[in-house]
């Protein structure tokens, strides 16, 4: 194979940073791989709108079959976005029997198992780098660089979006909603900003990782999710005090009953996405801004950490044109699935329910600041046995409703919320309990 031709399906943000990308490395990737490479057509939906790079208008096409059909295409990169439209792209490109990349997490969340079978059935790959932490490769890592160890617990700052929104309320001690309209100003966040401060973003990624991670497909609806909105800055100096800092995490975690080394046994994983306090002096504590990192734990490397731009038009680039390599090394060799999409190797594996997973926690109250306040509540905690590790009642307020701060030893989800329920239906407390969870990494 002398040229390999990438049809791009998408000029925008990521098309057009690919089409740049490739154009000023074309010469450094074709020495390195021994082919030569380009862009042969792209599709978009206007001719005329901005695009963060120009690609040559003779390139353009508004209908994307062209880029799929083309007998010159050999590889297709699906950078539109969205379930519906782009699942088709990404299903005629395979059943032509041509490689495709994509960075749609959304679309290989919720279709995933259906994508990686037809690549399956067509004898051909899809690529998916550029859809988890941009320009960390992640993907590649885990499938790849630690095929040869259990991938006991990975932690995850996917979101980068929620990242800079919770980095600068814990460095300037802002409010939420200050910050995420701010934000929103400087093009870090969304007009409609759900999808990332929500957790729905990080779900999506959290849920590829863990399935690459675990071999079992996990469905979305497996995945429990609570985003940012709830975090105050009051929890952020309240978590500060005592040696804390709020991340959301993305958390992959093989649990206590799922032993690494027999294959009969039905895997069990929690999967979620939530913020979390983290000891101030872990390393992804010190992950700030926009960035992204992942924390993966091998049961035969140990410790390893991956950071970088989650996302941008440069970054994501980077993560397509490592695919784009990568699918034209197995054209040029005729070794299609050398290392497949995604492999179920633990078909019966599953997801832990939130309600039986364990974890410390951080939880604010608002009480009445008279005496026997404390008694009641730690009588209802007592009865669910559930342990009290330390209690913080700040001096010097003079509201009749005052915050008490409890850190509770590992107890289950379900038993805390069950207790709180009844904590939250004493006459001296007031509003709804904050339960943010405590993740020491142990
Ligand atoms: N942006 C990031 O930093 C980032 C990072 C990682 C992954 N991703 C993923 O990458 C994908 C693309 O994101 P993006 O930010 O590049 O989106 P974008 O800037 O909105 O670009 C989407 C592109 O798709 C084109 N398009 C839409 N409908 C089309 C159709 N029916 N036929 C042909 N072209 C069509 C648009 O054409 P026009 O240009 O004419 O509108 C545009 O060029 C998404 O799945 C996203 O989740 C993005």
């Amino acid at each position: 194979m002398q040229q390999a031709n990438l049809g791009l399906i998408g000029g925008g943000t990521v098309g057009s940073g690919v089409y740049h990308a490739l154009t000023r490395n074309a010469a450094l990737l074709t020495s390195r791989i021994g082919v030569g490479l380009g862009v042969r057509k792209v599709a978009v939906k206007a001719f005329d709108e901005p695009r963060p790079y120009s690609i040559p208008r003779r390139l353009m096409t508004t209908t994307w079959q062209e880029v799929v059909n083309d007998p010159e295409v050999h590889v297709v990169a699906e950078l539109v976005g969205g379930t519906s439209v782009a699942r088709t792209m990404i299903l005629e490109a395979l059943k032509l029997g041509k490689p495709v990349i994509t960075a749609n997490k959304a679309l290989l969340s919720k279709h995933g198992e259906e994508l990686f079978a037809t690549a399956q059935r067509h004898k051909t790959n899809l690529y998916y780098e550029a859809s988890v932490c941009g320009g960390i490769p992640i993907i590649k890592s885990l499938r790849e660089g630690f095929v040869g160890n259990q991938i006991t617990h990975l932690y995850g700052i996917v979101n980068g979006t929620c990242n800079y929104i919770l980095t600068r309320m814990s460095r300037e001690g802002a409010e939420f909603d200050a910050v995420l309209k701010e934000a929103q100003a400087l093009g870090y966040a969304e007009a409609e900003p759900s999808l990332d401060i929500d957790g729905f973003d990080a779900q999506h990624k959290t849920g590829i990782l863990a399935s690459l991670a675990h071999g079992f497909w996990v469905d979305p609806k497996d995945i429990y999710v609570e985003g940012i909105r709830s975090v105050t800055r009051q929890d952020m100096e309240f978590a500060a005090k005592l040696g804390y800092t709020i991340k959301l995490l993305g958390m992959v975690k093989m649990t206590a009953q799922a032993p690494a080394n027999r294959k009969s046994d039905r895997r069990q994983v929690q999967v979620s996405v939530y913020p979390a306090l983290i000891p101030s002096s872990h390393v992804l504590a010190s992950v700030g801004d926009v960035f992204n990192a992942v924390f993966v734990r091998g049961d035969v490397v140990g410790d390893t950490l991956f950071y970088g731009r989650g996302a941008g038009k440069d970054a994501t680039a980077s993560a397509v044109l490592s695919d784009f390599a990568d699918a034209v090394l197995d054209l040029k060799c005729g070794s299609v699935n050398r290392v497949p999409a995604f492999v179920s190797h633990e078909v019966n594996g599953s997801v832990v329910p939130i309600d039986k997973v364990v974890s410390r926690y951080f939880v604010r109250l608002r009480v009445a600041d008279i005496p026997g306040t404390l008694a009641r509540i730690t009588r209802i905690l007592g009865d669910a046995r559930i342990g009290i590790s330390s209690v913080i009642q700040p001096e010097g307020q003079r509201e009749t409703f005052v915050p008490l701060i409890l850190m509770l030893h590992e107890s289950p989800y379900g038993a805390v919320c069950a207790a709180f329920e009844k904590i939250r239906a004493l006459q001296v407390v007031k509003g709804k309990p904050v339960i943010l969870r405590v993740e020491t990494f142990g």
